[in-house]
């Protein structure tokens, strides 16, 4: 299934409450969006699925939540303030700015891609990329800081801090989720590239003789990430190793596992391998020590530096574009996200089949309830059972549970399950468990096609 164009995303993402454009009343802001009710859950739900993955299910990473701004001397120390920033072109005539490398020639030579007038491109200057504020009432240099353009650097400095109190030998992880900020020259294309986002990241710290087998393992594991717990199709994603004059400052070696989004390849995460750049800079600037013993060697190394870096946002764009389908039911469109149920931002929608019927209208909602002491749980009964169907399918639900007149006198409902739109009738006592399980991701068996419930 080849990728939704993005603007059928963006419409979706805005029309459902996933994603709006930052102060929007105000014309909003370009690089920066604000997420809704949904956009929250989703985004949760997939901080959740990577912190669970990295950290919980593993003894050898350890969790950190660092400041956003520090002392500017990190980013002095790290290379970010000299060598942070996009070559960057701007067009005389249409005041349009372009990134150098995304030209497809030489500024002298090429058409402005915005305006077309030949000529008017000027050379390339760099731009830097990070945010400058100010901390404290002092107007003066001196009080110059940072937004933190990555996470990494609070791993860094906070590299004794935890080795030491979490005693972890080599080699071990730390791992961070939050946000990061970068001046982009052309934030664009929805939520991939922002100018205000959150990353995950784990800083994995090895001994320096096991840099590429480590290196090797994590470009494999993140890779596996993407298809087994996101559920990303494998025949869209790909690795690509970073040529040598692509490579950041600090890295030896960068592979990006890469999606193919509607407007081409483009990277969805990074691994590098930072080698001792970042430990050493900071070992020697602040004069701490940042070396370990390592037991297994008998010696006294600062360790290399192997780092999965991902940015939550345009996680959270590939899970959307990658579980979005349209299909013709019944002579109808059905627009569905096939999301994974861990994922889906509500778990399971409950409607009463008549809503014109008080006690089945109160079953409902009671029974909602219930359910939303186990996972999250909506009730719903503004509009024909077919369209509460569909507004769940737009949106990810995996299950609806729908009460009908039957219950009464039975005590089971009806849950359909999303993507094959069959259903199975439950006992409402088992319904909290048997959705648990479903959710967690017990398989969906023995459905029936779908019929209207009894009584509509
Ligand atoms: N610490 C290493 C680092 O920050 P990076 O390749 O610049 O490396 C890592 O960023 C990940 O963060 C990227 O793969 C991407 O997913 C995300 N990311 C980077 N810049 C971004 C931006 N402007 N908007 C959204 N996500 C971004």
């Amino acid at each position: 299934m080849p990728a939704p164009n993005m603007e059928l995303i963006v419409s979706l993402a805005k029309r459902r409450g996933f994603v709006f454009p930052s102060s929007e009343i105000y014309g909003g802001m370009g690089g920066f969006w604000d997420y809704g009710p949904l956009g929250v859950e989703l985004k949760n739900n997939v901080k959740a699925a990577w912190w669970r993955q990295m950290v919980q299910l593993r003894d050898d990473i350890v969790g950190l939540d660092a400041a956003i701004i520090m002392n500017p001397r990190v980013w002095e120390v790290s290379g970010h303030v000299a060598g942070f920033s996009d070559p960057m072109v701007d067009c005389r005539n249409c005041k349009f700015r372009f990134r150098a490398d995304d030209l497809k020639g030489p500024p002298s030579e090429i058409a402005c891609p915005n305006c077309g007038n030949r000529g008017t491109l000027t050379e390339p200057r760099q731009f830097h990329l990070m945010f400058q504020t100010r901390v404290g009432p002092l107007e003066e240099s001196a009080s110059v800081a940072y937004l933190r353009p990555e996470t990494a650097q609070g791993i860094f400095v906070n590299f004794a801090n935890v080795a030491t109190t979490a005693r972890k030998r080599l080699p071990f992880g730390i791992a961070q989720i939050g946000k990061s900020f970068r001046n982009e020259i052309t934030p664009g294309n929805f939520i991939f590239r922002d100018r205000e986002f959150e990353q995950m990241e784990v800083e994995f710290f090895v001994h320096p003789a096991q840099e590429d087998q480590w290196f090797a393992y994590w470009v494999e594991e993140r890779l596996r990430w993407w298809t087994d717990v996101m559920g990303i199709g494998a025949e869209r994603l790909r690795l690509r190793p970073h040529d040598p004059d692509e490579l950041s400052h600090y890295s030896r070696q960068t592979t990006d596992i890469e999606y193919a989004f509607p407007m081409g390849w483009s990277e969805l995460e990074g691994v590098a391998d930072r080698t001792d750049f970042d430990l050493k800079a900071h070992a020697e600037a602040s004069g701490k020590s940042l070396s370990v013993f390592d037991e297994a060697s008998g010696e006294h190394v600062t360790p290399y530096v192997i780092e999965p870096a991902m940015g939550v946002d345009r996680a959270l764009l590939t899970v959307l574009l990658d579980a979005y389908e349209e299909q013709q039911v019944e002579g109808e469109k059905r627009v569905v996200l096939h999301l994974r149920p861990s994922l889906a931002p509500i778990k399971v929608a409950v409607m009463p089949l008549l809503r014109n019927r008080p006690e089945l209208v109160e079953l409902g909602q009671r029974l909602a309830s219930d359910l939303r002491l186990r996972l999250p749980a909506t009730y719903d009964d503004t509009a024909s059972i077919g369209k509460l169907y569909r507004r769940q399918d737009e949106i990810g639900t995996p299950f609806c549970v729908t009460v009908d007149v039957e219950t009464l006198a039975d005590g089971a409902a009806t849950i359909r399950e999303r993507d094959s739109m069959t259903q199975q009738r439950v006992a409402i006592s088992a319904l909290p468990d048997r959705i648990a399980s479903l959710v967690s991701g017990a398989p969906w068996e023995g459905g029936q096609p779908e019929r209207s419930p009894a009584g509509e």
